[in-house]
């Protein structure tokens, strides 16, 4: 798992699909760049979600509202006042944790235990090992788990009531009871709020103190009343936004999992109070399903309904995405009640209500909302797709199997030889297709290495023209997962590419 991870990573960079920011700076940590591959999977990750969220429901609208917003929002929606993670410093390395992170960590540890036990068993067994007799019946791996479990709950209690006492206690308890971590130096565990300050105006005096936006939503739901009215839209209906979004984390680690400046896929969905939790499941199988529909296997999906509720909300849960470092979350879903256009009803002193002209009542909207990492969906989609095969032959290969619609290139077009005619053709066939799908040209190096490159890249099509092409205006196409190529006519190939890779 370890060694997919840094596959991914290096696999990432060696091909040109993400970058370290500044990287002849020695980087920024947690802040990446994305290349030249990796801006056209993520530009179709985002459209794949645009079209299934905007296009696709006649009810739902897209904006695209700006990163900077009057500083009052964040007052109103909280985020001034709550939007905090509990932090520590060790005294002695200088090091700054995320106390729960810290926390989740000694667990995982106890998680890892478990786990050695229960392979050390597998091996023993073989065949006729069943894994859940074991975990029930084995003292060992039960205390583990068991002591996993206390830890996890008795940090949640706490963060809960906020008590930040309880936090550095637990965390000193479990040094003591884990000598392999070293110092016990702690100070305080404080709250660090994750917002990102700037200033707006060049005056010292009159510049106004700005965050940049942690989450698109609020974009969302400062623009409720102008997107209904303009767009006479009636409840229930959707407003969809993707973009940057900032979040000065403080744990900078998982590559592009947990980011400071990531991108937001969101959806809030106005519907009449009381209605919410039929919206809520609604849209919990409606997100999934579109994550199912990317192909990367109905067994690396799970929700977690979430017992501990934000202030806002009065039901949560996460899709769960099986990373290569396990199961995290991937997209959040969450019922926001009518507390966001409340508070900001409040704050504003505008009115924020709806009429609904068939009950013939004004009322105050709930919303559910949707909202899913775009990096997260580019990690997820790009190590699941990661393999190296073993051939018939024995040799190895490297093969980017992305769902032909996100993949950056749908086609490489790549001349036998760079004499005879051959380019000419090739460069044809690219002007021809380049006017429907990203297409690109290679001559250089044998075909066989060429078509490695392209397999590395995730195209889904080698076209190849050859000496034959020049007789019968044939190519030959290969296909990326199952290698096999067919000869087909020249005027065949739009309609064949487009079969395949069309959202
Ligand atoms: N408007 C609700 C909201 O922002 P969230 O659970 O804080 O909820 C939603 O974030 C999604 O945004 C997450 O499920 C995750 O995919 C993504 N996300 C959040 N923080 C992130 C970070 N630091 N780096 C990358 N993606 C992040």
């Amino acid at each position: 798992q370890e060694d997919l991870f840094k596959n991914v990573v290096s696999h990432a960079k060696e091909y040109g699909f993400i970058f370290q920011s500044s990287e002849i700076y020695d980087g920024l940590s947690a802040v990446y760049d994305y290349a030249q591959n990796g801006v056209e999977l993520k530009k179709n990750i985002r459209e794949y979600w645009w079209k299934s969220m905007v296009q696709m429901h006649e009810n739902i609208v897209g904006i695209d509202a700006a990163i900077f917003m009057h500083p009052t929002t964040w007052k109103a929606s909280g985020h001034v006042d709550a939007f905090n993670d509990p932090l520590i410093d060790n005294k002695d390395s200088k090091k700054r944790y995320r106390a729960d992170v810290l926390i989740e960590d000694y667990a995982e540890k106890l998680n890892q235990k478990a786990q050695k036990e229960i392979e050390k068993a597998r091996t023993r067994f073989g065949e006729a090992f069943n894994e859940q007799e074991f975990i029930t019946t084995n003292a060992r791996v039960m205390e583990y788990l068991g002591k996993k479990k206390e830890i996890l709950e008795r940090m949640a209690r706490s963060l809960e009531t906020e008590n930040l006492a309880d936090v550095k206690a637990l965390i000193e308890e479990l040094e003591i009871a884990d000598p392999e971590t070293g110092s016990r130096n702690w100070t305080e565990v404080r709250q660090f709020n994750l917002m990102f300050g700037t200033k707006l105006g060049a005056s010292a005096d009159t510049a106004m103190d700005l965050y940049l936006r942690p989450e698109t939503a609020q974009g969302i739901f400062v623009n409720f009343l102008n997107v209904q009215k303009t767009g006479r839209m009636k409840i229930p209906f959707g407003i969809a936004q993707t973009g940057k979004a900032f979040r000065n984390e403080i744990v900078a680690r998982q590559f592009i999992f947990r980011m400071r400046e990531f991108e937001q896929m969101e959806m809030q969905f106005f519907v009449r109070p009381g209605e919410e939790m039929k919206y809520y499941e609604y849209w919990k199988a409606t997100r999934l399903n579109w994550h199912l529909s990317l192909g990367l296997g109905k067994e690396n999906y799970r929700f977690h309904d979430h017992e501990k509720l934000a202030h806002y909300a009065n039901a949560a849960a996460d899709i769960e995405f099986n990373f290569p470092f396990g199961f995290k979350e991937l997209e959040g879903i969450h019922s926001r009640t009518d507390f966001d256009l409340k508070a900001h009803e409040q704050f504003s002193g505008k009115k924020m209500q709806y009429f609904d002209t068939e009950l013939n009542q004004n009322y105050t909207p709930y919303v559910v909302e949707t909202s899913v990492g775009l990096d997260r969906m580019f990690l997820a989609v790009f190590s699941n797709s990661l393999k190296e095969e073993t051939l018939e032959d024995g040799s190895t290969r490297t093969v980017l199997q992305l769902p032909s619609v996100l993949a950056p290139t749908k086609a490489a077009v790549l001349p036998l030889v760079k004499k005879d005619g051959l380019p000419e053709i090739a460069r044809q066939i690219i002007e021809d297709l380049k006017w429907d799908f990203n297409v690109a040209y290679d001559e250089k190096d044998a075909v066989g290495r060429r078509y490695r490159r392209q397999d590395a890249l995730g195209t889904p099509f080698c076209i190849t023209v050859d000496h034959q092409t020049l007789e019968d205006q044939t190519v030959t196409i290969r296909h990326r997962d199952s290698m096999q190529q067919d000869r087909v006519k020249i005027e065949e190939l739009r309609s064949i590419i487009n079969n395949e890779v069309s959202m």
